[in-house]
């Protein structure tokens, strides 16, 4: 890479997305600053970090939710751009606690571009969700597709990306990627950073691989009379460092671009059965599962048309499912208690 970089704010960075995007900013040659007030992660990761060859960064932990913490942190760097992952993700929990997400999600991202405004620091990137397409009319999904929101969670994610459009149409000075992640899974190859859900995953791949240890009887398959090829859900799962890539890559676009709204995914439809049966066989251990009634407000089937990533970021996701599979079940194996686990 070029001279000497500014470093780029990752809000979020120890989580699960955030801490491989952490590794891959580091493996391109950018310092790296982490904001997290590590309500669902591990400080553990900054050591796991390390070992995998990324240099020392500072780790502030707190909110961005925090003005003062905000402005510290401007003050003391100039940011070459911000990527804000930090924020609440649990779809139930959201209906459960509405006011929490918006406060979270949306007054989390008003306070960090106010403060990014006044740092003059106008690069950003955000992670959105294919969940802004609700039930999509069609698959693969364009990101022209019409927007929705079928929980507050959902609807957290859409509001922030209309506040984003209308500050770049108002202030043409911003530089925005919205990125719209598909079903990230897996884990980094080495099997030292994975996903460390707290208490019953919510998410296929976790509850997969924690049956596979043994930690849970069976998986339960949320309906078999989808109208889909074998009657479960179809899902567009794409590997965690694919992701992690992805943000690299509109980072570099955004230097030259100013609004920027992509899918983050592999463009295949893969339904439960087919990712169960794959797990089993790439790792040669038993899934046991069942099928039960449907999971409340899920859809049918849920792709990505990926074209324009290729188009506009150069990116595009290069692992197979059998790829997710193997790390994720090392990840899995190697850390059965997430980043408790010793060493
Ligand atoms: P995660 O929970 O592993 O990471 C989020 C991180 O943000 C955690 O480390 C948490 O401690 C931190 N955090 C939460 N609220 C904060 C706050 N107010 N201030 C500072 N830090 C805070 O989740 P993830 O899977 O890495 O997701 C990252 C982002 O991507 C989230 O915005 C999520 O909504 C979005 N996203 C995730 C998925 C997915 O399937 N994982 C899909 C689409 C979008
Ligand atoms: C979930 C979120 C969505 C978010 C997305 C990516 C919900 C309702 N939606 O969607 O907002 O953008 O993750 O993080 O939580 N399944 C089972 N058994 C299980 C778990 C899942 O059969 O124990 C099935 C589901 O019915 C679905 C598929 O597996 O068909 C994937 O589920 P999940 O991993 O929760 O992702 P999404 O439903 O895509």
């Amino acid at each position: 890479m070029h001279g000497i970089m500014n470093p780029i704010l990752v809000t979020g960075g120890c989580g699960f997305i955030g801490s491989h995007t952490v590794l891959a900013l580091a493996e391109s040659g950018w310092p790296v600053v982490v904001l997290d007030n590590l309500s669902n992660s591990s400080p553990r990761v900054l050591e796991r970090l390390r070992e995998l060859g990324a240099p020392p960064l500072e780790f502030v932990q707190g909110d961005v939710r925090d003005a003062s913490v905000l402005d510290a942190l401007f003050a003391r760097h100039r940011f070459e751009g911000v990527i804000h992952f930090a924020g609440l993700k649990a779809v139930g929990e959201s209906v459960a606690q509405p006011l929490r997400y918006f406060d979270h999600n949306v007054g989390g991202t008003l306070q960090l571009l106010q403060a990014m405004d006044r740092a003059q620091v106008r690069r950003v990137v955000f992670s959105s969700s294919a969940t802004v397409y609700g039930d999509p009319a069609q698959v693969p999904i364009p990101e022209t597709a019409p927007l929705t929101a079928t929980n507050p969670y959902g609807r957290s994610k859409l509001m922030c990306e209309d506040a984003l459009r209308s500050l770049h149409q108002a202030d043409p000075r911003w530089s925005i990627a919205i990125l719209r992640y598909f079903n990230p899974v897996g884990a980094h190859p080495s099997g030292r950073l994975g996903e460390a859900p707290q208490g019953v995953p919510n998410n296929l791949m976790p509850y997969v691989t924690q049956v596979a240890l043994g930690l849970r009887p069976h998986l339960q398959i949320f309906g078999d009379d989808y109208p889909t090829p074998d009657g479960t859900g179809v899902r567009d799962y794409l590997h965690i460092c694919d992701l992690a890539e992805g943000h690299v890559a509109a980072l570099r676009a955004l230097q030259a671009q100013g609004l920027l709204t992509v899918n983050l995914g592999t463009g295949q439809g893969v339904s439960v059965r087919s990712l169960v049966e794959t797990f089993a066989q790439v790792n040669q251990v038993a899934v046991p599962s069942q099928v039960v009634a449907r999971r409340p407000g899920d859809v049918a089937q849920c792709y990505a048309d990926p074209q324009l990533a290729q188009t506009r970021l150069h990116w595009r996701a290069r692992r197979s499912l059998a790829d997710m599979c193997a790390d994720a079940w090392r990840w899995q194996t190697q850390n059965p208690q997430g980043y408790d686990s010793t060493p």
